[in-house]
């Protein structure tokens, strides 16, 4: 009987047994990533102290942290074609847990990522530079993927966090081709693609030429 058949896959209280099985270690697994995202977070907050005390100025602007929903995981694990578990989330996934950065000057992306892979916890997984080698549209960024590990009542556990580090031209840039991705009906999206990778030609030079400025302030104090 129809109704049977699907008594069999309801467990207790009529909740799906999926949610029963899956849901509770699925919840786990967003604790232990949004303590390792506390982590991170932390350690670029030290390191922004230390830099301000000796260096007098502070090397980003903001840190913006976000743990990917829960949709967006099942549809990413859905394109890349892994069955959804929790094991395969944590196997196939790098960007659960992710940090942006936003920076000042790009030369202070360089010094804060290399001064945290440094750290002895921290293992680097990937780096995208994007700055060095922008994507063909325009795109500026750099990303790393570190596994850092969370210290758990029982247990120590590696957890893999996505940092992204832009100045906040890099970034104003990426919000509005972020935008334009969404809203690709609009009329004329090609010479848009082809004037946003204008724009970023130009934040590109503008991003240095603001770093000259600082230089030459810097060399004015000393
Ligand atoms: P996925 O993580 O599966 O998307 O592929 P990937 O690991 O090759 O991606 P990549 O590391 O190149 O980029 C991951 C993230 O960087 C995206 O989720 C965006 O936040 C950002 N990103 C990458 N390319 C672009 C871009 O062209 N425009 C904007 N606005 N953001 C981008
Ligand atoms: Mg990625």
């Amino acid at each position: 009987m129809a109704v049977n058949e699907n008594k069999s896959l309801l467990s207790i209280d009529g909740i799906p047994e999926i949610l029963v099985n899956e849901a509770k270690p699925f919840m786990n697994l967003m604790m232990q990533y949004r303590c390792a995202i506390m982590e991170v977070e932390t350690k670029l907050k030290v390191l922004d102290a230390e830099f301000s005390q000796k260096y007098n100025r502070n090397p980003f602007e903001s840190i913006k942290t976000r743990l990917k929903k829960p949709i967006s995981i099942y549809e990413k694990m859905k394109r890349k074609g892994y069955p959804v578990t929790v094991e395969n989330i944590e196997t196939h996934l790098a960007d659960v847990a992710g940090i942006r950065v936003i920076c000042s000057f790009p030369d202070d992306i360089y010094r804060l990522a290399d001064m945290l892979i440094k750290q002895d916890d921290i293992t680097l997984l990937e780096r995208k530079d994007y700055i060095r080698n922008p994507k063909p549209n325009g795109y500026r960024s750099l990303h790393l993927i570190l596994q850092i590990p969370i210290f758990l009542s029982d247990v120590k556990k590696y957890m893999k966090v996505e940092v992204q580090f832009r100045t906040i031209a890099m970034d104003f840039w990426a919000s509005l081709e972020h935008k334009l991705k969404y809203k690709k009906s609009v009329e004329d999206a090609e010479k848009l693609v082809v004037h946003l990778k204008q724009c970023a030609d130009a934040i590109e030079d503008l991003d240095y030429q603001m770093q000259k400025i600082r230089d030459e302030i810097d060399a004015d104090k000393e």
